[in-house]
C-alpha cells in the first residue's frame, strides 16, 4: 500500500517550520503530498530525494519566504487548509489556488478561525482562491469545532504557533489525530469532548519521520478480498490509528474475515498486518461518531453493503457532499448505473445489497476515492465496468490500477 496521505503532509509541513533538517522516509509520489512539497518550494524550503529518503531543509518558524505567485494547491484540500494556519502568521502575504475541484470546496470553515486569530483572509463566495495577509502577532482563541474536520482542527492549531498566550481547538466529535500525534501536544478529555492547546513558539526540533503505509488506501484491498471469491490477501505494515481505522471494525462486523496479526508501533503510530479472505458480508449501519473516523472510506463501504445481504444505511455523513466531488451523489449515480438497489438522503445513503451488479460506463467526477471504489466494484460485477479518468486515482494512489490488476490476475 503507498505512504499515507495525511501523515505525510504533516511530516513536510512540520519539517518546514522546524530548525534544520528533517528526513522523510517514505514520501509518497502521489500528487496530494506533491502539491504540499511544490507550494513548499515555492515559500523557499528546498528539499530533495536520494534513496528513497526525502530532506526536507526547514527554516523555522519565521524562515519562510513570501512567494513570487499564487501557490498552486492542485486538488488537496490538506495542502490548502493547513497550509493556511501557518500561512495567517507570517509577515507576507500570500494566494493559494487549487484546480476546479478543490476551488469549489468551502474554505469559510478556515477563513472564520483564522480572522478571529486576527489573519485578513478574503476568499470568493467562500472558495478559493484564498488570499491571506499574514499577521505575525495572531492572538491565540478557543474554538469550538463546528464541523468534525481534522483538516479544520489543524489549520487552527498550526496558526496557534504564532499567536500569542494560548490556542486551544475543541472537538465534540473524534477526527484523525495527526497534528497532535506530531507536534506532541497534550489532549485532555471532558466529557465527550477532547480539548487540544498549543503555545506561541512550541518547540519542532528537526528530526526523522517515517510515514506508515495508508489505512485509507488499504481501505479498497479489504473490500476486494472479501467480496472476490476465493480470495486471500496480505497488506503488511498498514497504519492502524484508531482515529482512522474504524472501517476495518465495521468491516469484520458485516462479517469480513480480517486477521490483524503483527501489531507493532511504527513511527509513534500503530501499524499491523491485514490477511482478508472472501467472506460472506452482511448488512450494517453508521452513523454519528463513527462517520468522522471513516469517512473517506465510505465510497468502498458502499461498494461493500451493494454485495452484503439487508439493508446498509449510512446517515451524519453531510461532510460527503463537499469532499473532492459530492460523494453521496457520485456513489448513489454510480451503483445505480451497475443495477444497484440505492436510496440517497441529503446525509447518507441506504443500499440493499446482495443481488448481483452489472458491469456498467461510469464517472469518477475527477475523485479519486470514487475511481478506486468503482474499480472494486468493477472486479465483481458480471461484465465489463469502464471507469472514466481512472488516472485520478493517483491522487492518492498512484500504483492502484497496475496493483489491482496484478491481484485480480
Ligand atoms: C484529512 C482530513 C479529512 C479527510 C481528508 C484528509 C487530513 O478531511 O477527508 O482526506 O489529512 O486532515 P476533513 O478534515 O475535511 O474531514
Amino acid at each position: 500500500m503507498p505512504p499515507d496521505k495525511s501523515i505525510a503532509h504533516r511530516s513536510a509541513l512540520l519539517s518546514a517550520i522546524s530548525e534544520g533538517t528533517s528526513q522523510i522516509v517514505n514520501y509518497p509520489s502521489s500528487a496530494d503530498p506533491q502539491s504540499t512539497l511544490s507550494c513548499l518550494r515555492q515559500l523557499g524550503i528546498e528539499h530533495e530525494e536520494e534513496d528513497g529518503i526525502l530532506y526536507v531543509h526547514g527554516k523555522g518558524l519565521n524562515g519562510l519566504q513570501a512567494p513570487n505567485k499564487p501557490l498552486d494547491c492542485g486538488n488537496s484540500g490538506t495542502t490548502m487548509r493547513l497550509i493556511s494556519g501557518i500561512l495567517a502568521g507570517q509577515d507576507f502575504d500570500s494566494t493559494l489556488v487549487g484546480d476546479p475541484s478543490l476551488s469549489k470546496r468551502p474554505m469559510a470553515r478556515i477563513a472564520n478561525p483564522l480572522k478571529e486569530m486576527g489573519a485578513s483572509i478574503e476568499l470568493t463566495e467562500g472558495h478559493a482562491p484564498v488570499h491571506i495577509k499574514g499577521n505575525p502577532d495572531l492572538q491565540g482563541i478557543t474554538y469550538e469545532l463546528p464541523v468534525a474536520s481534522a483538516q479544520v482542527k489543524s489549520c487552527v492549531l498550526l496558526a496557534g504557533l504564532y499567536a500569542a498566550d494560548e490556542t486551544t481547538v475543541i472537538e465534540s466529535k473524534s477526527s484523525r489525530d495527526h497534528t497532535e500525534r506530531m507536534l506532541g501536544l497534550s489532549v485532555f478529555s471532558l466529557g465527550s469532548q477532547k480539548h487540544i492547546s498549543i503555545r506561541k513558539g512550541h518547540r519542532i526540533p528537526a528530526r526523522t519521520w517515517s510515514v506508515p503505509r495508508d489505512f485509507s488506501a488499504a481501505a479498497f484491498f479489504l473490500t476486494a478480498g472479501c467480496i472476490v471469491p476465493n480470495s486471500e490477501l496480505r497488506l503488511q505494515g498498514v497504519g492502524l490509528n484508531t482515529t482512522r481505522s474504524a472501517f476495518l471494525n465495521v468491516l469484520q462486523a458485516m462479517g469480513g474475515q480480517i486477521t490483524i496479526e503483527n501489531e507493532r508501533e511504527f513511527a509513534g503510530e500503530p501499524i499491523a498486518d491485514l490477511v482478508v479472505r472472501s467472506s460472506s458480508l452482511n448488512s450494517v449501519k453508521v452513523d454519528g461518531e463513527l462517520v468522522p473516523i471513516l469517512i473517506d472510506e465510505v465510497p468502498i463501504l458502499s461498494v461493500a453493503a451493494a454485495f452484503a445481504s439487508g439493508r446498509t444505511e449510512i446517515r451524519d455523513a453531510h461532510e460527503l457532499r463537499v469532499k473532492e466531488t459530492d460523494r453521496i451523489d457520485a456513489m448513489v449515480k454510480n451503483l445505480r448505473l451497475m443495477g444497484a438497489d440505492v436510496e440517497e438522503f441529503e446525509d447518507g445513503l441506504a443500499i440493499t445489497g446482495g443481488q448481483p451488479l452489472k458491469g456498467a460506463t461510469v464517472d469518477c467526477y475527477d475523485d479519486h476515492r470514487i475511481a478506486m471504489a468503482m474499480g472494486i466494484a468493477g472486479l465483481r460485477a458480471q461484465g465489463e465496468t469502464t471507469i472514466k479518468d481512472a488516472h485520478f486515482a493517483s491522487v492518492s494512489f498512484p500504483d492502484f490500477w497496475d496493483q489491482l490488476d496484478e491481484m485480480a490476475a
